[in-house]
């Protein structure tokens, strides 16, 4: 085996690699290091720890006897929300009765209060809303650039299309979407690193905060709609109703949650089926084939790479101790190229038999051949988005598919898929698209 032979020198891993740009761009070739030389890798110059195996990041996954993702601890020293451009939500929350709680919030909105048994009924609903509003938005905008010819799929498409469904979910007017969109990228560039992009950010969530408003009052005192305010407002949780405060918070976390990740989620799948034009024609002549293109995406190369976790006390793997607070990085990237579970991983392929397609499952599936990717993660933190991700994603790849015939890049020097800067919080994705169609 190569771990037998493997030099010094191939299997070191100098940890400011993670700071690269080499590493934002391709972090594979680091990946498979970390994966077959240090499959708990101790990264001392950062402090963390990271795992990177399938099965290691799986299990970590599903473990909450000895991982908590809490950013915010009851000691201190940082307070729930306080540094958050999007201010306190679920995304904070470790693994106690708030983030219970909360996820029922969502749930309830999404899937169900009663989780298990009112998830048929109301996925279909969710889906139901999701395609009408996907729909909408997919068109409008597209009618923006299809005479042209030309098109920046980011700028003019992926960027705003997920905050324009969102808009449309919560039944806020058609014409402020272009204001929606506009906080919503103020609050994005908040994640960034300095303190000027920290405070627009933050003055972009009070405007925000401050529009809703009038449609939350109002949406109380009628609520005769069906878009997601008057849902949240209307709803009972634990026989209470959402304070407004709550109301602005769901707000919060659609678009944190689920704006970025989706609008990367799109542009990753372009980019991967431009560079494999025979995928492209299948993909064409069969638009259902674009579910399994999102799936293999998904493993392939995600929005999200990293989930951070803190111990909850020593854990003893691979001969090493991590200490009890320790922070852990599961590299799910990493574990979603593992070659112990996928053939050729390195290889984008919209047929390939062995990844699990179809309807994601919260505790991971791993039978008959078939291994889930973890791109939304699994266990008590499952992204709860997975269901509207996933049905926007393909239903804006299928109808801009049709829109535009003979789709290609427009230069050969195309930068493709890249991760921002350490530490701005956001995702990986192409920040240029330049195509060109008939
Ligand atoms: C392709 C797009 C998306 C990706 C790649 C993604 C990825 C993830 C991942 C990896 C997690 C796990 C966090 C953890 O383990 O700590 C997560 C959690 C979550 N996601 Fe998503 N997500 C996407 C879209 C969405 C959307 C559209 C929503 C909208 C509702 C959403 C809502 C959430 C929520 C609420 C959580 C937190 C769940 C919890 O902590 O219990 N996500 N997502």
């Amino acid at each position: 085996m190569s771990e037998t032979v493997a030099s010094e020198e191939e299997r070191l891993i100098i940890p400011t690699i993670f700071d690269s740009d080499e590493y934002r761009k391709d972090p594979f070739p680091t990946y498979k290091k970390l994966r077959d030389y240090h499959p708990l890798y101790h990264d001392r110059f950062h402090g963390n720890w990271m795992l990177s195996r399938y099965e290691d990041v799986r299990a970590a996954f599903l473990d909450n006897e000895n991982y908590n993702r809490a950013v915010y601890e009851e000691d201190g020293p940082y307070e729930f929300g306080s540094e958050n451009v999007f201010g306190p939500t679920i995304l904070e929350l470790g693994n106690g009765e708030k983030h219970r709680w909360s996820r029922g919030v969502v749930a309830g909105q999404f899937i169900g209060k009663n989780l298990e048994s009112f998830i048929p009924t109301i996925e279909r609903i969710a889906a139901e809303t999701i395609d009408l509003f996907s729909r909408r938005a997919a068109e409008d905008i597209a009618k923006g650039f299809i005479e042209t010819g030309e098109v920046d799929l980011v700028e003019q498409f992926t960027i705003q299309y997920p905050i324009r469904v969102i808009s449309g979910m919560l039944g806020l007017p058609r014409e402020d979407e272009d204001q929606f969109v506009e906080w919503y990228q103020l609050l994005i560039e908040g994640l960034g690193i300095g303190e000027e992009f920290h405070r627009r950010g933050v003055q972009a969530r009070e405007e925000l905060n401050a529009y809703l408003d009038p449609f939350i009052q109002e949406r109380r005192a009628n609520p005769v709609g069906d878009d997601l305010i008057t849902k949240i407002v209307t709803a009972e949780l634990g026989g209470q109703r959402m304070t407004d405060a709550e109301v602005k918070g769901f707000v919060n976390l659609l678009l944190a949650a689920g704006g970025d990740t989706t609008d990367k989620a799109i542009g990753n799948m372009w980019w991967f089926v431009l560079q494999n034009p025979d995928q492209l024609a299948e993909l064409k002549r069969d638009p259902s084939l674009w579910d399994r293109a999102f799936t293999e995406m998904m493993r392939y190369d995600p929005p999200v790479h990293t989930q951070g976790r803190r111990t909850q006390r020593e854990i003893a793997m691979y001969d090493q101790v991590i200490p009890n607070r320790g922070n852990v990085i599961f590299q799910l990237g990493a574990a979603n190229r593992d070659e112990r579970v996928f053939k050729d991983p390195d290889k984008f392929d919209i047929f390939r038999k062995d990844l699990y397609c179809g309807k994601e499952m919260r505790v991971g599936y791993y039978a008959n051949g078939e291994a889930s990717h973890l791109g939304f993660g699994i266990g008590k933190h499952f992204c709860m988005g997975y269901a509207m991700a996933r049905q926007e994603s393909v239903i804006a790849c299928q109808l801009l598919a049709e829109a535009m015939p003979n789709v290609r890049l427009k230069r050969d020097d195309a930068q493709g898929i890249i991760a921002p800067v350490f530490g701005s919080g956001g995702f990986r994705g192409p920040t240029k698209l330049e195509l060109q169609f008939d």
